[in-house]
């Protein structure tokens, strides 16, 4: 027997059932992983990314893996286009239980030479993308008393090279979950941040990568036990989106084999 106020998930339960989460770079790697993660468990999810062969697919997956997927195109880093992706989520299924942001970019070179408008776009998607994504779910979340799941980095904590714009968002992320959390938290909101480390997925292969890196260097990041697959995070982020979390607010978890330790 389930005492007061403790959740039971006996009897076939699954922690998404009659959940809506928004999944931001649901088209790839760590957002893709997250939706079919979350729709095994029974959740609804509306995937949102800027690939829209892969987004369809994604979402089609949902369905494959027993919840459900719908597709909605949109470039976090446009406000307008945001507000109407949440707008589409609370037409389609009538509440928003969980926004999770993995929209990203990863641009490297060396600093000195770095592009201003590479520097731009790069906070541009990640960090204000993120913040426009967190505004524009605020009130339904609010509603719900839901959560918001970002996507800092082990470069929050300790950085690597070549990467400038990328390690000066991360460490925004991870400070804007940490606010959001204390400002909301008295409503019922809770946010918090997953922080992987190296992960195999499309943004492992990252442009601008110099010719003379010093991989000495590049190594500080890299787990004990060699990269993991993105379902290693999604698993975290399952866990920080569902009622299991329903006591952690204003954290992160560091998933990355010790690179850090
Ligand atoms: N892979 C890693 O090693 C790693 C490590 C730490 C943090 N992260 C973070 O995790 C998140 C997911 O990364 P990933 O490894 O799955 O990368 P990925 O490249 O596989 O996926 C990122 C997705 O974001 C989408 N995207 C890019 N710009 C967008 C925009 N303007 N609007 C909407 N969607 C956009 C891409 O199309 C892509 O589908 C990112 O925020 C990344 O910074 C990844």
């Amino acid at each position: 027997m389930t005492a007061p106020g403790r959740v039971s998930y006996g009897g076939g339960m699954k922690r998404f059932d009659n959940k809506v989460v928004l999944v931001t770079g649901a088209a790839s790697g760590i957002g893709r992983a997250a939706v079919e993660r979350i729709a095994s468990e029974g959740g609804r999810l509306l995937c949102v990314d800027v690939v829209e062969d892969a987004l369809v697919a994604s979402a089609q997956r949902a369905g494959d893996v027993g919840g459900e997927g719908i597709a909605h195109p949109c470039d976090v880093s446009r406000v307008a286009q945001c507000q109407k992706a949440v707008a589409a989520c609370l037409e389609h299924f009538g509440r928003l239980d969980a926004l999770v942001n993995m929209a990203g970019i990863l641009r490297m070179g060396h600093t000195a030479e770095f592009p201003p408008e590479q520097w731009q776009r790069v906070l541009d998607v990640n960090l204000s993308g993120t913040f426009y994504m967190c505004q524009a779910a605020l009130p339904a979340l609010l509603e719900s008393k839901g959560n918001i799941v970002n996507a800092a980095s082990a470069i929050s904590f300790r950085t690597t090279p070549y990467a400038a714009a990328y390690a000066a968002s991360k460490g925004g992320v991870l400070s804007l979950s940490r606010m959001l959390a204390v400002e909301y938290g008295p409503r019922g909101l809770r946010v918090n941040a997953v922080a992987p480390g190296s992960i195999d997925t499309p943004m492992s292969v990252p442009p601008g990568l110099p010719e003379d890196a010093d991989y000495k260097l590049l190594q500080r990041s890299m787990a004990l036990t060699g990269q993991a697959g993105p379902e290693v995070i999604a698993a975290a982020i399952a866990y920080l989106a569902s009622d299991d979390a329903r006591h952690v607010n204003g954290e992160h978890i560091l998933i990355d084999g010790a690179a850090t330790a």
